[in-house]
């Protein structure tokens, strides 16, 4: 990269790590900084601390090239880069709506009294509306280079479990700019040339105001849920009314207008972010006296969580109405395939409350065992779909692996007690267990 800028990504967790990785692909030399040594320390031996397709590779690579480095020194940083990528974490505070800033007001402190020559500090992290223009203030107060240090907020869309191809193929990228036009050509062209790979291939990039970028991220992922949960609500109705809610789908995805993505009915959306920043947002909607606005989202959230009641429900049903001395196997505890993160997971929500409603449950998953472990730690867990589901008088299914829908009932008919799956993703076809002499459920089908 003909570029000369070199880089800092400060916050290493799902984006920072995969951010650092990709601009160190692009040919940026580039330092990751957290303030966790001993997730530093394995991201410097090549060791991804959490599963990710690709990413153990882009990450080898980048340090065998010496492109990439890490550290936990905020010293290091301000000295190395001149342009800064934040990409801390902001999770819900406990007990709230609102999302936690702690993480991203803290890099800001630790960062800016070192930045005595012009930099840019770049916001990805996933914010409430408002957050750029107060840490621009900050940051021009606290920096040795006043208005030298610029204030860019730029969000990040990526999925888990496709992060990098994501980040080095965004659908768009988004760019907040300060209202100083000298400051925002500077900090733009910065970051045009941060992104040419992906310009020169087409990808639209638009600039914006701080909030009016900041609002575009939150807006996605509450249109995102939003579309969950409608045909979610659509399953509930066509469970009244003895209808296919998978049919249904189907059929609405190919109006162009609609269409197929993000209409998958079944146990809802989990993860560490659609949950938390449809409840963040709406609390900061709500600070700004347009609570209105959003009380739709708490209805989404509703509805999303009414599906995990319903899949107990249908469990509970299916074994007699109680689960007390019932064998449970569960297949998933990641909140999504291609994943290891159980943060808010409908899997593994379920098979808690089973747990606690009496039932003997075994998880398994591909991926997500030690995280679930350390979530559930009084669940028990199998080596394989076939040892969760042994004994079992129900075997659910709730993060659609490849490995479960490609599972054939015959495999697992030798191992379980009773004949009795639930489909949690729709995952599976009905006939084909049907025939193999199963009682199968699932969630908005007959
Ligand atoms: C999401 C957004 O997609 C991404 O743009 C943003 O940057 C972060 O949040 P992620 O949390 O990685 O990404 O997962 P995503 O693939 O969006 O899935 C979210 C949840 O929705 C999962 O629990 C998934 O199982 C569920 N989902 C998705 C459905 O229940 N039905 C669908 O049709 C699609």
């Amino acid at each position: 990269n003909a570029v000369t800028h070199r880089l800092t990504v400060i916050g290493t967790g799902y984006l920072g790590a995969t951010h650092a990785a990709c601009m160190a692909d692009l040919g940026f030399e580039v330092l990751g900084l957290d303030v966790d040594a001993a997730r530093i320390a394995r991201l410097a031996g090549g060791d991804l601390p959490f599963y990710e397709p690709g990413l153990p590779e882009l990450l080898r690579k980048g340090l065998a090239s010496g492109r990439l480095r890490f550290t936990t020194s905020y010293a290091e940083a301000a000295e190395f880069g001149d342009v800064h990528f934040v990409c801390v974490g902001t999770p819900q505070k406990a007990g709230e709506y609102a999302a936690d800033m702690s993480y991203v007001d803290a890099a800001i402190d630790a960062l800016a009294p070192l930045l005595a020559r012009p930099a840019l500090v770049v916001g990805k992290s996933t914010v409430p509306v408002g957050t750029a223009e107060r840490l621009a203030a900050r940051l021009a107060r606290l920096a040795p280079a006043g208005d030298g240090a610029v204030l860019a907020w730029n969000p990040e869309f990526l999925r888990e479990g496709f992060a990098c191809h994501d980040t080095l193929h965004p659908d768009r990228i988004v760019v907040g700019l300060p209202g100083d036009a000298a400051a925002a050509a500077g900090a733009e062209a910065a970051l045009r040339e941060v992104y040419a790979p992906m310009l020169a291939g087409g990808t639209p990039f638009i600039t914006a105001d701080y909030p009016t970028s900041e609002l575009v991220k939150v807006s996605a992922n509450a249109f995102l849920a939003t579309k969950i949960s409608f045909i979610n609500a659509m399953a509930e109705v066509c469970e009244a009314a003895h209808a296919d809610v998978t049919k249904l789908s189907e059929a609405l995805s190919h109006d162009d207008r609609i269409g197929g993505k993000f209409l998958g009915p079944g146990l809802g959306f989990g993860g560490g972010c659609l949950p938390k920043d449809i409840r963040a947002f709406m609390a900061r909607a709500g600070e700004l006296g347009a609570d209105q606005a959003l009380t739709f989202l708490r209805e989404v959230d509703e509805i999303n969580i009414r599906r995990r009641i319903r899949m107990v429900d249908i469990a509970r049903t299916l074994l007699g109405g109680s689960f007390i001395g019932r064998t449970v196997g569960v297949l998933g505890a990641a909140f999504k395939p291609e994943s290891d993160d159980v943060r808010d997971s409908p899997a593994l929500d379920v098979a808690a409350t089973i747990h606690a409603q009496g039932g003997k449950v075994t998880v398994y998953d591909p991926q997500a065992m030690a995280n679930a472990r350390r979530a559930q730690p009084s669940l028990s867990f199998g080596e394989s779909a076939l040892d969760a589901a042994r004994g079992a008088h129900v075997v659910l299914l709730l993060t659609e692996w490849a490995e479960f829908r490609e599972m054939a009932p015959g495999g697992l008919a030798a191992a379980v007690a009773e004949r009795n799956i639930v489909d949690g993703r729709n995952a599976l076809d009905p006939e084909v267990w049907r025939a193999a002499g199963w009682t199968y459920r699932a969630l908005g089908r007959p």
